[in-house]
């Protein structure tokens, strides 16, 4: 069973569910709403949890209602959240997500995430120094991301960095993760290339082992060869939202099975994870993993 600790967002998904998505300053009558768990670093730890990983989660949540609910769901999926931090007079994190025709746009408002510093990391640090694999995202204070980057590289542990919402970073950050599992658009940004780039070789020129993911069309992976193609796995999609947490949770359960094999079942996880509402709604437990690749093998 590999351990992960998880350092990231927590937040209450408001997901609004319509036929398109509104034009600036129309109003449109939604099918549904709902108001689910969320927030990157929440459901990378749930994904992990429900793929057998023990998971730890660092992460802040407000003083609110959803704050509650937030610690108890992430207990009941059996992660550990002693290192969740309550940040007083604060809003927990939310993010007002629209749902259209299997795509999603998101507004996060960070609340209590943007309190997660790097001494709640350090104060993390013996769990981390035990870990299989560390995953961070970018939904939390860049100071901590980096805390976490450097934490991770110092104690020899493979830090995941998905660079998700996307920023620049320095090369020497970047140069200390075990890998970055960006987006074509997030490896733009993230490198200050142009946006028109060729994800190839945007690729080559990372300063770090890049797997990226295409959605539907699955991933692409290098460490120092050239780098090689995983298919996507077919499926309906209905909520697109959490297939990228899906696929890093998986990446860094599996990653000590080689990085071609994880990234494949990645690829099936997230593919899974999108055929149900919610962020959290399709992510697959080990045993229905393991039954879509069972299908795919022969
Ligand atoms: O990656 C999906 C997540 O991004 C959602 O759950 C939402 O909270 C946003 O943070
Ligand atoms: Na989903």
């Amino acid at each position: 069973m590999p351990r992960i600790v998880v350092v990231g967002s927590i937040n209450m998904d408001l997901v609004t569910v319509a036929q398109r998505f509104p034009a600036p300053g129309e109003t449109l009558l939604g099918e549904r709403f709902l108001s689910v768990h969320g927030g990157k670093g929440g459901n990378q730890a749930v994904a992990a949890a429900r793929l057998g990983a023990e998971v730890h989660m660092v992460g802040a949540v407000g003083d609110d209602a959803f704050a509650t609910s937030m610690c108890e769901e992430l207990k009941h999926e059996g992660v550990d959240i002693s290192h969740v931090a309550r940040i007083e007079n604060c809003s927990s994190g939310t993010a007002s997500i629209t749902v259209a025709g299997g795509e999603n746009e998101i507004v996060v408002v960070p609340g209590a995430n943007a309190h997660l510093q790097p001494s709640h990391v350090a104060k993390a640090q013996h769990l981390i120094a035990s870990a299989d694999a560390v995953l961070v995202q970018m939904e939390i204070p860049l100071e901590t991301v980096e805390a976490t980057l450097r934490t991770a590289h110092a104690l020899r542990v493979p830090v995941i960095l998905n660079p998700a919402p996307a920023q620049r970073l320095p090369t020497e950050c970047l140069q200390l993760a075990r890998y970055i599992t960006p987006n074509q658009h997030e490896l733009a940004i993230l490198l200050g290339a142009d946006a028109d780039e060729d994800f190839l070789s945007l690729m080559r020129r990372a300063p770090c082992p890049v797997v990226l993911t295409r959605g539907a069309e699955g991933a692409w992976f290098r460490e120092e060869s050239e780098p090689q193609h995983q298919a996507g796995f077919a499926v309906d999609a209905v909520d697109s939202t959490g297939a990228g947490d899906t696929f890093n949770a998986a990446l860094a359960v599996f990653l000590h099975e080689g990085l071609a094999v994880a990234v494949r079942k990645a690829c099936a996880a997230a593919a899974l994870s999108v055929t149900r509402l919610g962020a959290r709604g399709g992510m697959p437990h080990r045993t229905q993993l393991e039954t879509l690749l069972a299908k795919h093998q022969a």
